[in-house]
């Protein structure tokens, strides 16, 4: 309340010199009191096109490969079948619930020290709406890659919330789902083969099964949505310049619905069976994305060392034995405008935080989002307010105006990396203009992980370094 009247008092001093000075008029539009940025953006920027914008060609060492919102302009899948926003969140809610009903399950079963301090509480299975049930993944970005030889291009989903790599195959002998590209044929590829029981990378699956000696791999996302079939290696090709011979992947002739149009999912988790642990030998475990800041232009997604920003700052990168998958960091505090939020860091700690491409709205324990929205509200509260829908409890109506100025929020992670979220990584259209959001939601449940989803990662270089255990944050990423 105090900084508030404060400011006030600030700015009628600083309109008053206005009239006198172009200095201080600088310092007017620059600066508050604590220094920090303001925020002053042309919406139309923040906007997509309805034309995909072709991106600059980017060099660097290793696999560098183009990465493309699914349901965006620079999409290669039928327009016809693009999800609106409401569509996109509602799988984001179901994509959220998989991740932290499989760290309840996990809570339950194993009697780790770290498991019995978190809050137990049974398999929710209950809150979980029905309708968010049979989807993953279907807000994510996709990049396409080739197996096999002759090649065979396939464009699929890229996940860093998961470790199989999967794609539909011929003859199909159970189901799949319709995808755009023809399906994979093994019979077509001289590289391919079928991973024996006794392989050891068929112990390395989570739940492997035998048919006939050979391996079966299943993956279940969420409560319907699920592929199964047979594991098998072929020569995985990222780029012309990078081929993987020998990679080992789900050939999925039992497939559920719910993955959109695409061929299947390269699995970038912490995993042994994930395209990291795999490629480690010649990438070394290091890989890095860049998410574009809207979904009319494209980002990139390449693996090894190499081409990373030189502003890139590193934060730790945290283990959680019950979600072996998922990379964590830890978040410590948030500001909002250079003001710390009065939240205990023990609320963050308390339950960890991961980072995930595949989620969209980043999630925060209940008590730091509604402190993060209250400051952002009082912030915003010039704007007329809009409507929101579940997920999104904050938004406004900016259909008449040109700019917007929109507070800074930082997010302040260990060993002093701070990520300061421009609009574009604050604001989630949901119905254009009209409908312009907070792209933060609060967790149902105090055990819920926290997540840095993707749109609070655009326009960052993420550069992810397992063997060292850091994560950077490099400015400019796409361009
Ligand atoms: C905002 O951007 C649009 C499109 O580029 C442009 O037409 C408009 O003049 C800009 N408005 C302002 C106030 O800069
Ligand atoms: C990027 O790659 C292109 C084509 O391979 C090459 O001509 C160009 O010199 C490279 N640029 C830089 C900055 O390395
Ligand atoms: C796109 O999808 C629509 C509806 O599913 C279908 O009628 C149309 O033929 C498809 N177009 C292409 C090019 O596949
Ligand atoms: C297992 O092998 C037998 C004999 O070759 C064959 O008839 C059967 O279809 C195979 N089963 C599966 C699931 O591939
Ligand atoms: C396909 O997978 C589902 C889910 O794992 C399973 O219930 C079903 O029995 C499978 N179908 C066949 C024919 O194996």
């Amino acid at each position: 309340m105090a900084s508030h009247s404060f400011s006030h008092v600030f700015y009628d001093f600083a309109f008053m010199l206005l009239c006198y000075s172009v200095l201080i008029q600088s310092l007017y539009v620059t600066g508050d009191i604590t220094g920090s940025q303001r925020n002053i953006i042309n919406i139309s920027s923040l906007l997509p096109q309805t034309e995909c914008s072709s991106p600059k060609a980017i060099n660097g060492s290793g696999a560098r490969l183009k990465l493309i919102h699914q349901h965006g302009p620079c999409s290669p899948f039928n327009h016809s079948n693009k999800l609106t926003n409401n569509q996109i969140l509602t799988h984001d809610q179901s994509r959220v619930n998989f991740i932290n009903q499989h760290r309840r399950r996990s809570t339950i079963t194993t009697s780790t020290p770290k498991a019995t301090t978190l809050p137990s509480s049974p398999i929710a299975a209950s809150k979980i709406p029905a309708h968010t049930g049979n989807s993953f993944s279907t807000g994510n970005y996709i990049i396409t890659i080739s197996f096999g030889t002759p090649e065979q291009e396939l464009t699929v989903i890229f996940d860093t919330g998961s470790d199989v790599t999967w794609i539909q195959c011929q003859p199909c002998s159970t189901s799949c789902y319709s995808q755009q590209e023809p399906l994979f044929d093994p019979s077509q590829s001289t590289t391919f083969s079928s991973v024996s029981c006794s392989d050891p990378a068929c112990s390395q699956l989570y739940s492997p099964d035998c048919s006939n000696n050979t391996c079966v791999y299943t993956v279940k996302y969420g409560d319907k949505s699920h592929t199964s079939g047979l594991y098998s290696k072929d020569t995985l090709t990222l780029s012309p310049s990078d081929t993987l011979t020998g990679f080992f992947f789900g050939c999925g002739e039992n497939n559920s619905d719910g993955f959109g149009k695409v061929a299947g999912l390269l699995g970038l988790g912490r995993g042994l069976m994930s395209l990291i642990s795999q490629s480690n030998t010649k990438y070394n475990g290091v890989f890095s994305y860049c998410l574009p800041s809207t979904s009319s232009s494209t980002g990139y997604l390449t693996f090894g060392g190499g081409g990373a920003p030189a502003n890139l700052k590193n934060t730790k990168m945290l283990t959680d034995s019950s979600m072996a998958t998922f990379y964590f960091l830890g978040l410590q505090s948030i500001s909002v405008d250079g003001t710390q939020l009065s939240i205990s860091p023990t609320v963050f700690s308390n339950v960890g935080t991961i980072i995930d491409s595949g989620t969209v709205i980043s999630r925060l324990p209940q008590e730091a989002y509604s402190s993060l929205r209250d400051a952002f509200r009082q912030k915003m509260s010039n704007y007329p307010e809009a409507q929101g829908d579940n997920l999104l409890d904050t938004c406004y109506d900016l259909s008449s105006y040109e700019t917007v100025e929109i507070p800074t929020v930082s997010l302040e992670f260990a060993d002093g990396l701070v990520l300061d979220l421009d609009a574009s990584e604050i604001l989630f259209f949901l119905n254009g203009r009209s409908q312009a959001c907070l792209g933060f939601a609060g967790n149902e449940d105090a055990s819920d992980v926290g997540i840095i989803g993707n749109t609070q990662q655009r326009k960052f270089s993420v550069v992810y370094d397992v063997p060292n255990q850091v994560i950077g944050f490099g400015q400019g990423g796409c361009d």
